[in-house]
């Protein structure tokens, strides 16, 4: 048995959140129509667009890889092209399925932190029209990027506008949205609808819930075949309702700013705390809930005897720390206190 301490590992290394695993209880109460079709998935909806606005239309599935790769499946046919940073999850983490299920082709652009900008699509736009080319269809970006920095909303729009001139949609994977939208200080609607995303992947594992994404459609004539896509997919649970009460509750009474607010707190701490060890340098700003740094190389094995983390740049010998919902002062306090001892 792996006997190491894996809290900064991931955000998605943590429990379920007390409030989401009593939603799953409530509803766990005898028979209820399948595959969505319930009253907890309509109540689920509503809370969409109360948060997104009255056109926001939210389809669940089980993790985030497939709300990207069925989201993207919405927007595309298999001769278009996908704008997307050299670190998108997309790209970098999951296992070509955007490639494979979509039949688009991926065009890259190199990003230090993760964002990319209108100079740099246009790079990929001289293709447009050419039959010998795949077609850009689609702008992705990750709010936050994988490096834990925001978009600001004016941002986004200006990539909004970008693709909406050029016939083309703008795609959000917002695994992490929840820990943008508390570091901007804005509505979840203002980082999203509001800036001219077409189509959002809308997280909640990393914030809480059991599993379980939505794909967030702000647009009912973009939405219209899409029931049959995640079908096609399948990504239509028949139990529905459980992943439904999760959002419900994660939407309610302010769970997912609370959340996100507690794992952004921890980062910053956990980011003080590891700028008392001068052999430990910070690659990024700590912005949301990831922290990056590079450690001496000859530490990480050693980190990993008792703590489970991610090398995320075997090269530079950079590490990634996740903080969660669930992370303690505690926690951080005996993690820099063994890694003190470790690199000194
Ligand atoms: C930015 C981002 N997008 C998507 C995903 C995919 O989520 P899942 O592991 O549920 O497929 C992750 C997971 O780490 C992620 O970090």
């Amino acid at each position: 048995m792996n006997t190491t301490i894996s809290n900064f590992a991931s955000d998605n290394t943590v429990g379920v959140h007390p409030e989401i695993l009593n939603a799953i209880i409530s509803v766990n109460n005898g028979s209820a129509v399948a595959y969505g079709e319930d009253e907890y998935t309509k109540k689920a909806d509503k809370k969409f667009q109360e948060h997104f606005g009255k056109n926001a239309e939210a389809f669940f599935v089980f993790n985030g890889t497939a709300a990207n790769v069925i989201g993207l499946m919405g927007l595309t046919e298999s001769f278009h092209s996908v704008i997307c940073a050299d670190i998108a999850h997309i790209n970098s983490s999951e296992c070509n399925a955007v490639e494979r299920f979509t039949g688009c082709k991926l065009l890259t652009v190199p990003s230090a932190d993760g964002k990319i900008t209108v100079d740099q699509v246009k790079e990929n736009m001289h293709v447009l029209g050419e039959q010998h080319h795949a077609q850009p269809k689609v702008i992705s970006i990750t709010q936050p990027t994988e490096l834990g920095i925001v978009y600001t909303p004016k941002e986004i729009k200006t990539l909004a506008d970008f693709a909406h001139k050029h016939n083309m949609f703008l795609h959000m994977d917002g695994a992490r949205l929840a820990n943008a939208a508390v570091k901007l200080g804005v509505k979840l609607r203002e980082t999203t609808v509001d800036a001219g995303v077409d189509v959002l992947s809308f997280g909640g594992t990393k914030n809480g819930i059991m599993y379980g994404e939505a794909v967030v459609f702000f647009d009912k004539k973009l939405s219209r075949n899409f029931k049959y896509v995640r079908k096609q997919g399948m990504q239509l649970a028949s139990k529905m309702r459980y992943i439904s009460t999760q959002f419900i509750a994660l939407l309610s009474n302010d769970l997912w700013h609370k959340n996100a607010e507690h794992a952004n707190k921890m980062a910053k701490y956990l980011e003080k705390r590891l700028k008392e060890i001068p052999k430990i340098k910070l690659t990024q700003r700590v912005e949301t809930n990831g922290v990056f740094a590079t450690v001496p190389p000859r530490c990480i094995s050693l980190i990993n005897k008792k703590y489970f983390i991610y090398t995320w740049n075997e090269k530079i010998s950079e590490v990634r720390l996740m903080t969660s919902f669930d992370t303690k002062k505690e926690d951080i306090d005996n993690f820099a206190d063994y890694l003190k001892k470790v690199v000194n």
